[in-house]
């Protein structure tokens, strides 16, 4: 028998830290945050799986934190995808209606939406991640977001399609079932990012979201309340983490600590005398290295990042029409100095993006790192609540499948 939910849980598999968000459905149909574990990620770089048994383990690590602090068991989450292996494209589908009443239904919908898949031709090692409906046209009239209930004699959609490839997505699949969990569903990251740091207002009037993390940068392009086009960078907070390391002479682990502590994208912010300590590799002394230093290797490494974000706006045409202006988030748009650097160099209003939208929150997760985590049970519980049926609850984790829908949102 059908089991109303009770919880909605969000994974998110960075290449920097695993993240595991436990939310509970209250009475007014509202999300609580619950449970909440977060470990360091091993087995993972920049979305991709490379030690199935490291990341597994990392996954139950952080899944088995949030289920202690909500005393609950997980059984399914919604999982984060990413990688360079991702694209994105739009494709258009049409159909008739040729009912006696000419009113559009939910199966005009869904149909027209098969059509948009059925023009697209993938290769084989490839599968279509999310399919989502931009806009709808009905007798040459465009722009329609809810064409159910319409008197039509013709119906078109326009999708903006994300694809990943299969075995890309299947290692991740593998990793968390490994963990012991079953994945409700994947959701590319930035979609997710979006879901909890934008405003429907934002997304009307153009935004891009650009989440830096620590091995990817994430582009998520949205005008006139839909998803236009998504991009990852494969550079991000890490790289900068080693531009520190090799130009200062030290250690990963102090690069990263140096950076979080006195880093900062606009040098000129910084006073000439302002120094701190580095320890040196090889047993040597630490020494004394000047605060702007630091900050001139950082920024000479966000400006690529924001240089190659903004080319790839530009390619695809948006540069002019995002009245929003852009949203940074992920850890990396922490670093002091690069919402300015941004404002400065994207000539656009910029702002930094913390996650919203749970009904309870604990502050600790009021910052960009944790936008993907919360946004995946946002974006999981808005797009498959309704229609999730739990099939089986006391078995092992392969019989507790959920049924699941066609990912549109
Ligand atoms: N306070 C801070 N100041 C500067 N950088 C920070 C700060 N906190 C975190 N970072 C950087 O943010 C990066 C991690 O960000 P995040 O947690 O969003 O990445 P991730 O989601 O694990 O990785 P990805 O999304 O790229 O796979 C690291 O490079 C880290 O150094
Ligand atoms: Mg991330």
């Amino acid at each position: 028998m059908a089991e109303k939910i009770k919880y909605v849980i969000g994974l998110d598999l960075g290449s920097s830290k695993i993240c595991a968000v436990i939310c509970e459905i209250n009475e007014t149909g509202g999300l609580d945050l619950v449970g909440f574990g977060s470990t360091e990620s091993k087995g993972l770089s920049r979305g991709v799986v490379v030690n199935l048994d490291a990341a597994a383990a990392v996954i139950k690590q952080s899944v088995e934190e949030a289920e202690r602090a909500a005393e609950t068991v997980v059984e399914s989450v919604f999982v984060g995808v990413s990688g360079e292996h991702v694209k994105s494209f739009n494709s258009r589908g049409a159909v008739s209606i040729s009912t006696d009443d000419r009113e559009i239904s939910v199966e005009h919908i869904e149909l027209v939406i098969d059509r948009a898949k059925e023009a697209i031709s993938l290769p084989s090692d490839v599968k279509i991640v999310h399919m989502i409906p931009q806009a709808f046209v009905v007798d040459g009239q465009e722009g329609i977001k809810e064409p159910l209930g319409l008197l039509g004699g013709h119906l078109e959609v326009g999708c903006h399609v994300i694809t990943a490839s299969n075995l890309a997505h299947q290692n991740v699949v593998t990793a968390v079932n490994r963990a012991g969990v079953v994945v409700n569903d994947t959701i590319l990251q930035q979609l997710a990012s979006a879901e909890s740091t934008l405003s429907n207002d934002d997304k009307e009037l153009g935004v891009a979201v650009i989440d830096i993390g620590g091995g990817t940068t994430d582009l998520a392009i949205f005008t006139q309340g839909a998803l236009r086009h998504t991009f990852i960078l494969p550079l991000a907070g890490d790289q900068i983490t080693n531009d520190i390391a090799v130009g200062l002479r030290t250690t990963i682990p102090e690069a990263e600590r140096i950076k979080r502590k006195y880093g900062c994208a606009l040098p000129r912010l910084i006073p000439e005398e302002l120094s701190f300590s580095v320890s040196s590799v090889g047993g040597r002394k630490p020494k004394s290295i000047g605060k702007k230093i630091l900050c001139e290797i950082v920024q000479a490494r966000m400006e690529e990042i924001l240089l190659l974000i903004q080319e790839e706006i530009k390619h695809v045409g948006f540069d002019r029409k995002l009245g929003a202006g852009l949203v940074l988030t992920g850890g990396t748009a922490q670093l002091e100095g690069v919402v300015e650097l941004a404002e400065e160099k994207m000539d656009l209003p910029v702002r930094l993006g913390t996650p919203m939208g749970l009904d309870k929150m604990e502050t600790v997760l009021l910052n960009s790192t944790y936008s993907t985590a919360i946004g995946l049970v946002l974006y999981g519980y808005r797009t498959h609540f309704r229609t999730i049926t739990k099939v089986n609850t006391n078995s092992n984790i392969f019989s507790r499948l959920w049924s699941l829908v066609k990912n549109q949102s």
